[in-house]
């Protein structure tokens, strides 16, 4: 089977280091040709300092990592650290790592890297607020169309808001960049709550996971347990009567999809974004049907398996 060469965009942010843990352990699978950060659950040196670290932990400094952007197209900042702890790794030490990034340029290692590969080869996952992947649209909108495909975890239909009553959080963050790249015309295979909300980290899952006894396995562990200590994310599920018994694994799900897509299902749909109301902003209003709100622009994640993605976290941290 031949690599998936694959760029990550972040901000961990305590999901997002497991979707760094698991994308850093498939070695098998994917060709990491970067990862970017961006402002986002934490400040800019924060999430850019904490994938330097987890890059270091798993052993991967092979992986360059560009910083970008620090702060929304057009708004202030709002972090997330009710979520993540204010260091972004929960109570996980934030050492300094010995390598740091590679530059404070993520928007041109994008368009260099995108340029340099033949069209339709590269995929890029992106697990934070989109302010990057905006930004590269606007300065090279024809690289951008060259990737094969962006997988985002982003927004929320059935399930509501995680960050207010009608938006997500990595949304609500940057709604002008999501409403960008929404419109952009890339191929976008979108993880919102709906899904990721399928697929949490029960205690049974920190269990096996700390068992596995490596360095990236227990700091992953770590990352879910903190999660599943915070009472929000166990009471963010649709039907009130049904507490929820584990913190969901947003960011992982996007790293599962790109190495097992037959965990998921999706619906084509047509995604725009809220970003005038004071009320709503970052809402997604997500319609399956064409003859109302118009072409579609994306694929909605309806489904997805639990278990699957738990057996990769199991074999790729191991
Ligand atoms: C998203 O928001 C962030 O806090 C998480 O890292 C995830 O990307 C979930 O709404
Ligand atoms: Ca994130």
């Amino acid at each position: 089977m031949s690599l998936i060469p694959l760029i990550l965009d972040c901000d961990p942010g305590v999901d997002d280091a497991v979707a760094l843990a698991l994308a850093f352990g498939a070695r098998d699978r994917l060709y990491l040709l970067g990862i970017t950060t961006t402002a986002g659950n934490v400040a800019l040196a924060k999430t850019t300092r904490n994938a330097c670290l987890i890059r270091e932990v798993a052993g991967r400094q092979d992986v360059p990592v560009h910083a970008g952007l620090a702060k929304p197209l057009v708004r202030a900042p709002i972090s997330a650290d009710d979520f993540h702890g204010p260091e972004g790794l929960g109570h996980y030490p934030s050492i300094e790592p010995i390598l740091g990034p590679a530059s404070s340029d993520a928007i041109n290692f994008l368009i260099q890297t995108i340029n340099s590969a033949p069209p339709n080869t590269i995929r890029l996952a992106v697990t934070g607020p989109m302010t990057n992947i905006a930004a590269l649209i606007q300065s090279a909108p024809e690289t951008a169309r060259r990737l094969q495909q962006i997988v985002l975890m982003g927004g929320a239909r059935r399930e509501g808001g995680n960050i207010t009553a009608s938006a997500e959080y990595n949304i609500y963050a940057d709604p002008e960049a999501a409403d960008i790249v929404f419109k952009s015309g890339c191929n976008l295979i979108i993880f919102g709550l709906d899904a990721t909300h399928q697929v949490r980290g029960t205690r049974a899952w920190v269990d096996a996971i700390t068992a596995l006894g490596t360095p990236i396995a227990k700091l992953a562990a770590e990352m879910l347990a903190f999660s599943n200590a915070l009472p929000a994310n166990l009471m963010d599920t649709a039907e009130p009567d049904q507490l929820a018994t584990g913190a969901p694994l947003h960011d992982p799900c996007v790293i599962a999809y790109l190495l097992a897509p037959e965990a998921f299902q999706l619906r084509p749909c047509r995604i725009d974004v809220e970003t005038e109301s004071q009320l709503t902003r970052g809402h997604t209003a997500v319609e399956f049907r064409e003859t109302v709100a118009g072409a579609f622009n994306a694929n909605w994640v309806s489904k997805a398996d639990a278990e699957a993605v738990l057996s990769l976290l199991l074999r790729y941290l191991a």
